[in-house]
């Protein structure tokens, strides 16, 4: 078991990253208070819950069980935790159990946030997507139709337990969408960690488990800086959503579901990774090399083609980045070295949003 601190004063919290830890009360004792709603999905109760709810047995605990999907992550979907709440009497002092991946995290985060002005909750990722970027920083909330992510709240866990073993049960399609966020964290932040993970990517497809402990680690450890810098993205926080303004213009754009976060995610760093090499800021030989990673990852190197300019621009200009109609977003000068950019050539973009990536 490894346990890292996210620094937030008051607010600190940990990060417990181990196997088998679902199954043991000593894990969410010391987080709980009140009565426990454990909020998950229809295809992670029948593998998680049960247990979830042993562990939590000298607490007064109860369950909401949502539909499973991207789809799903809307307001009106929220209003089952709120009603489950309400209906059983859930007072200020109760905690909220987040059991799923980070859609399932996202929802009850928010509903932490929200229920009766904010409740304590615990983050239990059970993707490698969740475990390595969704479950830390207190980022919650839910996607509209006219943008992803668009209404919510920051609102810290009190803990993210991280139970690795959960990932077995994970399908390899779900795996790579999380080494999406893994690769980014190499991209904008640390060059020795995207060289172990170009050294380490057959062995994380393979579900080794020392590999894969290390990846979360080191994930959590460089988001835990980032958000101990910056809770509130106003500055470096913003350099963890490369690729996103690209990505996320993806996921809304192909209906939420069909293309999934890490997969979207993935083709935009690729779109970023062209941008920072039209502007002059990485060379051919790093763009290829980067690229080469995800490729090696099994995720998607190239956009869908079906997304004209202008819609990549309409969804793009409705990022949380805009600020006074201006987009910025984030490239890299090297790999390991990200910057925010608002001074962002049109033409360029065009260019970008263009390009013909079935080379990639
Ligand atoms: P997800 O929550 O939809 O989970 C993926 C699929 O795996 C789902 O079908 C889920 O039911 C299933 N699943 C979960 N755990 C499982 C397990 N152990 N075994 C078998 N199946 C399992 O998707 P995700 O990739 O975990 O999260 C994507 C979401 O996270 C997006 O909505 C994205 O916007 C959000 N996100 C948020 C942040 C943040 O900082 N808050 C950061 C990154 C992504
Ligand atoms: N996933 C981006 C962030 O947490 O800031």
């Amino acid at each position: 078991m490894h346990t890292l601190t996210i620094d937030l004063g008051k607010r600190s919290y940990p990060i417990i990253i181990g196997s088998d830890l679902l199954s043991n009360a000593d894990t969410f004792n010391p987080f709980v208070s009140g009565k426990v709603m454990v909020v998950t999905n229809d295809s992670i109760a029948p593998l998680y819950l049960d247990k979830t709810l042993a562990a939590l047995h000298q607490h007064d605990t109860a369950s909401v069980v949502l539909p499973d999907g991207e789809a799903y992550k809307q307001l009106n979907t929220l209003d089952a935790i709120f009603e489950s709440l309400l209906k059983q009497r859930f007072d200020r002092g109760c905690t909220l159990v987040a059991l799923g991946g980070g859609v399932i995290g996202d929802m009850t985060g928010f509903a932490a946030a929200t229920y009766q002005r904010g409740v304590n909750f615990i983050q239990v990722p059970t993707t490698l997507l969740a475990q390595v970027d969704s479950s830390v920083g207190g980022k919650t909330g839910v996607n509209h139709t006219l943008g992803k992510n668009m209404i919510g709240a920051f609102h810290q866990p009190v803990a993210v337990v991280a139970d690795m073993s959960t990932l077995s049960t994970l399908s390899d399609r779900e795996l790579k969408a999380g080494l999406a966020e893994v690769i980014k964290h190499g991209f904008i932040l640390d060059i020795k960690f995207f060289e172990w993970l170009e050294n380490n990517i057959a062995a994380l497809l393979a579900r080794d488990e020392k590999a894969t402990a290390y990846a979360v680690q080191r994930s959590c450890e460089i988001k835990a800086e980032i958000v101990a810098a910056d809770e509130h993205e106003r500055g470096v926080r913003a350099l963890l959503n490369l690729g996103h303004t690209f990505g996320h213009a993806i996921e809304s754009a192909m209906g939420y579901g069909n293309w999934l976060h890490g997969e979207a995610i993935s083709a935009g760093m690729v779109m970023a990774l062209d941008l920072s090499t039209r502007l002059g800021r990485i060379t051919d030989g790093e763009q290829k090399r980067a690229v080469a990673l995800l490729k090696a990852a099994g995720l998607p190197v190239q956009p869908p083609t079906s997304i004209d300019a202008d819609t990549f621009l309409n969804y793009m200009y409705r990022d949380k980045k805009v600020i006074g109609g201006q987009l910025r977003l984030i490239l890299l000068d090297k790999i390991g070295q990200a910057f925010v950019t608002d001074d962002v050539n049109i033409d360029q973009l065009m260019n970008t949003l263009t390009a013909d990536y079935s080379s990639a």
